[in-house]
C-alpha cells in the first residue's frame, strides 16, 4: 500500500486519539474546505494498523497547533507542529476488502496514522444491498461515489430537511431522476410516485418520455366529503358535543338513507326539519332547538358558501382510487391551499389512500412526497386544525406494512409532527442555522453522528449530511444535480425591478 504517512498515536482515550502529524503535510493541512487535494482536513478518515493486521479508521474531529499549549524552542526544528483528534469508528478488513462499523479492538499507542486511500474510502461508504442508488459525491472526494440502498430510503420513510433555498425540492427530484438514471442494475422501473407540491415546483423536472406523469390541478382534486365518519364530520363542522352532535348524526343518517353519498348542501334544511319535528315531541320548543344548533347551522352554511371547499362539497366521486391503479409513474398534485382547506384536502386524501392501499395488495408500493411538510404535519398547530394529522401518522406507523411510504420535506423539523419524524430511517439533512431545529436534529440522530452536526449550519446549497439506514456510513456529501430542476430557482428580485428601455 502506498499510502500517506501523516503521524502517530500520542494518547488513546475512549473512542479519540490524539495524533501529532511527523510528516510534512502542513501545507496540506486545512480546516474545512470542499478542495480533496488536502490530506488532513475535519471529517476526513484516517487508520493505523492493528497488530491483527486489519486497520483501525478514524474521523478527524478537531485539528490543532501544538504551539497553543507548548511553547516551542525558537532554534528547534518544531517536530509535529499539528495535532489532530480523531475518533475511532470501525475496522477494515484488508483481505476481505470489508468495514465493520463500531470498535472491538483498539490500536497501540506510538502507531504510525496514515490517510484513507480511496479503495478503503469506498468500502467504508459501501452498502450491501441488491440494488444501489447513486445519489451524491462525497464531498472529500468528488471522485467517490455515495449510494443508498432504495429499499431501505424509499420503502421506509425517508426525511429531507434543511432552511428554505438549500437544495431539498432539487434533492427530492435527484433521487428520482436517478431511479431510472442511476441504478446499479439496468432494469427498467416503473415506479409509482405521489407528490404533494405545495409550491408548484416539480412539474419542470419529471419529463415525458422518460418518465410518465400527470399534474392534477388544485381544482382537480376531487375529495368527496362523504368518506368523512360521524365523528369527523362533527369535527369537520364544528358540531359541539350536547345537543349539535347528535342532531348533526341524525340528519346525515337521513340523507344517507342506507347508501354512503349524500348531498352535503341539503344539510341546514334537513336540520332544520329534524328540529322541528322534536320540538312538536318534547317539552322544548323550535326557538329553543333552533338556538342550540344555530351556530352549527352558520359554519355549514359558510362552508356550503365558501368557493375553496368546493373540491370537497360538491364532488361526487373521486378519481383518485383510478389514479392510483393507473400506469401514470409520477402524480403531482398541486397543493397550495390555504391551512384551514389544505387541513380537510390532506385528511381525505391520506383516508383515501390508506384504505385504498388496505383493499389492494397486489399492487406496487407508493410513496408518498409531502413537501413543505411542517404545513399539514404541524405538531403545534394540531389543536387548530380540526382533522390534521391523524391519517399522515398512522400512514407513517403502519403505512409499510401495506407498501406505502413517505418523504418528508420540511425546513421546520422542530414544528413537525414528532410522530412522524420519529419513523424515519434515513435522513439528508441540509443546511439548517435555527438553534430549535438544530437542538431538535441533535437529539433525533444517534451519537455517532453528532460530529456531522456542527457542520450542518455552514452547509453551501446542494451538499447535505446524509445518515440512516439507507446510507453505509454518515457523512458531507454533494448531492447529484437534477436534471433539468424543479421550477424552484432562486428570487430573482432585482431583475423584476429592472427598468425595462
Ligand atoms: N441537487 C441539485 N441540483 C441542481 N441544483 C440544485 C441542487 N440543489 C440545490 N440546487 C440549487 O439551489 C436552488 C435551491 O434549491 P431548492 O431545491 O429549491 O431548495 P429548497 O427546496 O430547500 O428551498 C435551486 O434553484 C438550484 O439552483
Ligand atoms: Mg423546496
Amino acid at each position: 500500500m502506498t499510502d500517506v504517512k501523516i503521524g502517530k498515536i500520542l494518547r488513546i482515550e475512549g473512542l479519540s486519539l490524539l495524533i501529532q502529524i511527523t510528516e510534512d503535510v502542513s501545507d496540506r493541512l486545512l480546516i474545512h474546505d470542499d478542495c480533496s487535494d488536502f490530506l488532513v482536513s475535519i471529517n476526513r478518515l484516517v487508520y493505523s494498523k492493528l497488530p491483527s493486521g486489519k486497520i483501525v479508521i478514524a474521523k478527524i474531529a478537531k485539528i490543532f497547533d501544538k504551539s497553543l499549549f507548548v511553547k516551542e524552542d525558537l532554534f528547534r526544528v518544531p517536530e509535529g507542529k499539528y495535532l489532530l483528534d480523531a475518533k475511532l469508528i470501525g475496522i477494515y478488513d484488508n483481505y476481505l476488502k470489508h468495514f465493520d462499523s463500531g470498535i472491538n479492538t483498539f490500536p497501540i499507542i506510538g502507531s504510525e496514522v496514515y490517510a484513507v486511500n480511496n479503495v478503503i474510502y469506498n468500502t467504508v461508504l459501501e452498502i450491501s444491498s441488491k440494488y444501489k442508488l447513486e445519489i451524491a459525491e462525497s464531498y472529500h472526494n468528488r471522485n467517490i461515489k455515495i449510494f443508498a440502498n432504495p429499499d431501505i430510503l424509499l420503502g421506509k420513510h425517508l426525511a429531507i430537511i434543511g432552511n428554505t433555498g438549500t437544495g431539498k425540492t432539487c434533492t427530492v427530484a435527484s433521487i428520482i431522476q436517478g431511479l431510472k438514471r442511476r441504478l446499479n442494475q439496468e432494469n427498467k422501473i416503473k415506479p409509482k410516485i405521489l407528490i404533494f407540491d405545495s409550491n408548484k415546483e416539480y412539474e419542470r423536472a419529471f419529463k415525458s418520455p422518460e418518465f410518465k406523469v400527470k399534474c392534477i390541478k388544485k381544482e382537480e382534486i376531487k375529495l368527496p366529503h362523504y368518506y368523512l365518519n360521524y365523528h369527523e364530520y362533527y369535527k369537520f363542522v364544528g358540531a359541539s358535543q350536547g345537543v349539535q352532535a347528535p342532531v348533526l348524526k341524525e340528519a346525515i343518517a337521513s340523507l344517507r338513507n342506507g347508501q354512503i353519498k349524500f348531498d352535503f348542501a341539503q344539510l341546514p334544511e334537513t336540520i332544520i326539519e329534524i328540529i322541528r319535528e322534536k320540538a312538536q315531541n318534547n317539552n322544548f320548543n323550535y326557538n329553543q332547538w333552533y338556538g342550540w344548533v344555530s351556530t352549527m347551522l352558520n359554519r355549514i352554511q359558510q362552508l356550503i358558501d365558501d368557493e375553496r371547499f368546493d373540491s370537497i362539497i360538491q364532488a361526487t366521486d373521486t378519481d383518485l382510487e383510478e389514479m392510483l391503479s393507473g400506469d401514470d409513474e409520477i402524480l403531482i398534485f398541486e397543493t397550495d391551499f390555504d391551512r384551514d382547506v389544505l387541513d380537510v384536502v390532506m385528511f381525505l386524501f391520506c383516508k383515501i389512500l390508506y384504505k385504498w392501499t388496505q383493499d389492494n395488495e397486489s399492487r406496487k408500493n407508493i410513496l408518498l412526497i409531502l413537501e413543505e411538510a411542517h404545513r399539514y404535519i404541524n405538531e403545534d398547530e394540531s389543536d387548530d386544525y380540526k382533522l390534521g394529522n391523524y391519517y399522515i401518522e398512522r400512514i407513517a406507523r403502519e403505512g409499510r406494512k401495506f407498501g406505502l411510504s413517505l418523504v418528508v420535506s420540511s425546513q421546520r423539523p422542530s414544528e413537525l409532527s414528532k410522530t412522524i419524524l420519529s419513523q424515519c430511517n434515513s435522513f439528508i439533512i441540509h443546511r439548517i442555522t435555527n438553534r430549535l431545529d438544530l437542538e431538535f436534529i441533535t437529539k433525533l440522530l444517534t451519537i455517532d453522528d453528532k460530529d456531522l452536526l456542527n457542520i450542518i449550519p455552514g452547509l453551501e446549497k446542494q451538499y447535505a449530511v446524509i445518515t440512516g439506514e439507507a446510507f453505509g456510513y454518515s457523512d458531507i456529501t454533494r448531492i447529484l444535480t437534477a436534471e433539468p430542476t424543479p421550477k424552484s430557482d432562486d428570487p430573482k428580485v432585482i431583475d423584476s425591478w429592472m427598468e425595462s428601455e
